[in-house]
């Protein structure tokens, strides 16, 4: 049996099923869980109409195999859960863990059915309701909440230097041409420029790269954006916490923050957290949401946004200041923007 489940058989996830979560099954098919780039996770059907899910953190990204990614990540996501669903609210909201096979890093989580995630706001066409909103922030005050042991630590180091390079490094460098911004939007590349040249900016980014590695008692999801929400017909689950660790809350309320922004329900999230969340320093989450907004549009981890020039400047020459500044207020605009 090869060591990655991309290359297994019907019989190979019979037999490691049993050993694993020491049940006997049939497997009928192998399919693609849904849209992913870093892990191999699969949808296994059973002969008897059962599913499961099975995911696997290969030592590179499963779809670019020549770019190589942290391989206990798996594991810290297994973790996240354990931790997690020791809520209950958290665990309504979370897959069931079956198994784990720490040695080869594959997982075995709950099929939660046929799922749409949240992409479909950068389009624009529908806005996120306030229910919804609330359930994802209600998520976070849960998480944020948790009661970590003490006996408990959860770095996820690895994960979180590779994040850092992608967030607060490498969109700032003037000569990193990773990617050409035209062939995203035509005159991108010329409005992002100034800004990669700009040492007040890169400064900034900096200083806030360092408290991305602060440590703290909290936990948090740390990639808590559109594609790691999934709508089921069993209702809202969180999924994907691969790049959790214990630290500061304001990055998942800066992350959750910024994507609003870029899916134009900044008003009805920022005041929804305002509403419910409690205390947070909001220069902090103003801060890394800009900072996620200027790399999601100027860097290589690009989304669906609205392709619109005028749209995307706006955002950038905003967030620019936002990251310098921490003031949240300069957003609340950006609801005229695109209507
Ligand atoms: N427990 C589950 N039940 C149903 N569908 C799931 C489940 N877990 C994952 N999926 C589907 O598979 C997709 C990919 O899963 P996931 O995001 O965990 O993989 P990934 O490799 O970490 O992706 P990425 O590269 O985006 O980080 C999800 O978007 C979802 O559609
Ligand atoms: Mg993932």
């Amino acid at each position: 049996m090869d060591n990655f489940i991309n290359q297994w058989t019907p019989s190979d996830f019979n037999d490691h099923i049993d050993k694993i979560i020491g049940k006997k099954v049939n497997v009928k098919s192998i399919e693609i869980a849904g849209d992913g780039n870093m892990n191999f996770t699969y949808r296994l059907r059973f002969e008897d109409q059962g599913s499961i899910i099975v995911k696997q953190s290969p030592p590179f990204c499963a779809r670019f195999p020549d770019i190589p990614a942290p391989e206990a990540r798996i594991i810290s996501e297994f973790k996240y859960y354990e931790l997690a669903t020791k809520n209950d609210y958290l665990s309504d909201h979370s897959p069931a863990l079956l198994g784990l096979d720490k040695a080869n890093r594959i997982a075995y989580i709950s099929d939660l059915g046929s799922a749409t995630d949240f992409e479909y706001l950068y389009g624009q066409d529908k806005k996120l309701d306030k229910v919804t909103c609330q359930k994802l922030i209600n998520y976070l005050i849960s998480l944020h909440n948790l009661n970590i042991p003490e006996s408990v630590s959860f770095d996820n180091l690895d994960m979180r230097k590779l994040n850092h390079e992608y967030i607060f490094h490498l969109p700032f460098l003037a000569d990193n041409f990773a990617i050409d911004l035209d062939t995203v939007t035509n005159g991108l590349e010329k409005v992002a420029r100034p800004y990669k040249i700009d040492p007040d900016l890169k400064k900034a980014a900096k200083e806030l790269g360092e408290l991305y590695f602060q440590k703290t008692r909290i936990l948090i999801h740390g990639d808590y954006y559109p594609m790691s929400w999934i709508e089921t017909n069993k209702g809202l689950f969180i999924i994907d916490p691969e790049f959790a660790f214990m630290g500061l809350p304001e990055i998942d309320l800066g992350v959750f923050l910024a994507h609003m922004v870029m899916s134009n329900n900044f008003a009805l999230a920022y005041n929804t957290i305002n509403e419910v969340y409690g205390d947070y320093d909001v220069s902090l989450m103003a801060k890394f949401c800009a900072v996620e907004v200027i790399r999601r549009i100027t860097y290589v981890s690009q989304l669906p946004l609205l392709n619109s020039l005028s749209f995307k400047s706006e955002l950038l020459s905003i967030s620019v200041t936002v990251l310098k500044t921490g003031k949240i207020d300069l957003y609340e605009n950006i609801d005229c923007i695109s209507s």
